[in-house]
């Protein structure tokens, strides 16, 4: 009954209409994964409204102005005409009526190992429940890139590892700056 409403309330696109995906994450920080999934993303979709979570939980690095920010910046540094697809937005409340109210067709995942499978189902089946009428599309994330998570950037630069491999330099200095910050103001 609510998902015949929900149709008809948000009619469907037509072949001519663009597709809109949205890209929703925590991005605190962006990996050098995510902007893989941005990359390719834009070539499933006609454009692409990344979305950035405003509570990624407790241990967040980063203010949620300061990660859009931050996918901007990284989305304006690939260099191949990609930033005219991509618009980086806040992402609040039910991640489905967001996507109805921007008139989102699908919804784009990152999946790396079989790990995120469990997560990821949960949630498709979820958002499926609340919005059948938009998909979920999942891009496999590339070979150098199936290992890199957010969090365990920020566990290994808190412990003063090399995260130049798993973030842009750009992020990286962010990061490694913020993380300096943090623990000078503990002492
Ligand atoms: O990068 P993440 O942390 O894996 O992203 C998780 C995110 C933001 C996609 C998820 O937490 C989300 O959809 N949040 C919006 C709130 C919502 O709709 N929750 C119900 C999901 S079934």
């Amino acid at each position: 009954m609510a998902a015949t409403a929900a149709r008809k309330k948000h009619p469907k696109a037509t072949p001519n209409s663009p597709r809109i995906g949205l890209y929703p994450g925590s991005f605190d920080p962006p990996t050098n994964g995510h902007l893989d999934i941005i990359r390719r993303a834009t070539r499933v979709v006609n454009r692409l409204i990344v979305g950035v979570a405003i509570n990624p939980g407790k241990d967040a690095m980063f203010t949620l102005e300061e990660r859009i920010k931050i996918v901007e910046d990284e989305v304006r540094s690939i260099n191949n005409g990609l930033a005219a697809k991509v618009e980086v937005r806040s992402l609040e409340g039910l991640l489905m009526h967001y996507a109805r109210d921007v008139g989102a067709a699908c919804i784009i995942r990152g999946l790396r190992a079989v790990t995120d499978f469990d997560y990821e189902f949960q949630m498709t089946g979820m958002n499926a429940r609340i919005a059948p009428e938009i998909e979920t599309v999942f891009l496999m994330a590339s070979e150098n890139h199936q290992f890199i998570s957010s969090r365990l950037v920020k566990e290994v630069g808190i412990l003063g590892g090399d995260i130049s491999s798993f973030v842009s330099p750009r992020v990286a200095r962010l990061l490694m700056k913020r993380i300096a910050e943090r623990k000078a103001a503990k002492r």
